[in-house]
């Protein structure tokens, strides 16, 4: 499947980010009584610096379902936060234990652990407070709260992330690998889709199809994250590479060999473009991130 070149879309992403950025920026103005150092280190993790994947799939299966940029933006906000939040604990000495991310210190270096924790803390809440206070039908904020709440708690990424940690003591192993990138990353990624479809109002069969859509590439994101962590520049990533299999985490490249991940990658990522279908051509471009997402140097 040959696809139009991926400039355009990652033209197309790069401009659309733009726009959010400078959004978000706003939502993020700290309000009164916030301790500064709290509030510069929340938006030092949020700022820009991001692909911005993840806002973009709210905001086009919003407006695919027939709603504005406008309307996906508290729910592409929140979204954001509670990525970003996941990021910073993420890279924490306990976890990933990582000193570089979008090309820079990571949080904890920049600020140290204990307020890189409430950081990420914090934006967890404000990604709440973003869909109770912007999102301007109370029924639809209801279940934006719902959805981002599942695809982030207990059996959604914080799951995942300690499905991760544990993993590392165990043999490599496929069927936990997909298990926990199920977790730790496609189930905010479905939330995403879901989420776009929610705030346009979408039917039941177009929220499910936004959602079967975001969790495969979600599933495809992350293989291709750790062929990254084995092929990919840190230059280029803006974070390490190589540690993964120093860490002893559970990956595909780990499991069945690079090639294989290749493979497992592209099925997943024909697995996200037929959940496209019931969108037709004026989805195309969400046909060239799932290329994108697969074939990306960052
Ligand atoms: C990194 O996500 C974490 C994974 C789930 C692989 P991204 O690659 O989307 O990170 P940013 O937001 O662009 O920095
Ligand atoms: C990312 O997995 C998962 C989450 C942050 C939820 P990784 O640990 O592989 O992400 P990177 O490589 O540090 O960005
Ligand atoms: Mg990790
Ligand atoms: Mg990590
Ligand atoms: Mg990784």
């Amino acid at each position: 499947m040959a696809g139009p070149p991926q400039t355009n879309i990652a033209e197309r992403l790069a401009e659309w980010a733009g726009w959010f950025d400078a959004r978000l920026d706003r939502l993020l103005a700290p309000a009164a009584g916030v301790p500064k150092v709290l509030g510069d280190a929340v938006r030092y993790a949020a700022g820009s610096g991001g692909k911005r994947v993840r806002p973009f799939i709210v905001t086009r299966l919003c407006e695919l379902c027939g709603g504005s940029r406008e309307d996906a933006l508290p729910a592409a906000a929140a979204l954001e936060c509670v990525h970003a939040f996941s990021l910073v604990h993420d890279d924490l000495p306990a976890m990933d234990d990582d000193d570089f991310r979008r090309g820079r210190p990571t949080c904890h270096k920049a600020f140290g652990e204990a307020i890189a924790i409430l950081a990420g803390d914090a934006l967890l809440a404000l990604a709440f407070e973003l869909l109770t206070k912007r999102m301007m039908d109370p029924l639809k904020a209801a279940r934006a709260v719902g959805e981002l709440a599942r695809g982030t708690g207990w059996a959604g990424m914080i799951g995942g992330q300690v499905n991760d940690i544990l993993g590392e003591k165990l043999p490599p192993d496929a069927a936990l690998v997909s298990d926990i990138h199920c977790g730790k990353t496609a189930r905010l990624f479905e939330a995403a889709g879901r989420l776009g479809a929610i705030t346009a109002g979408a039917d039941e069969p177009r929220t499910t199809a936004a959602g079967t859509f975001g969790h495969r590439l979600g599933l495809a994101f992350q293989v291709a994250d750790d062929i990254l962590d084995v092929t990919g520049s840190a230059a280029e990533m803006g974070k390490a590479v190589a540690k993964d299999a120093a860490a002893g985490k559970q990956t595909y490249p780990a499991a069945v060999g690079l090639q294989e991940s290749r493979r497992i990658a592209r099925e997943l990522a024909d697995q996200a473009i037929g959940a496209l279908d019931p969108f037709g051509h004026d989805a195309d471009d969400l046909r060239q991130l799932v290329r994108f997402a697969i074939d990306r140097k960052r």
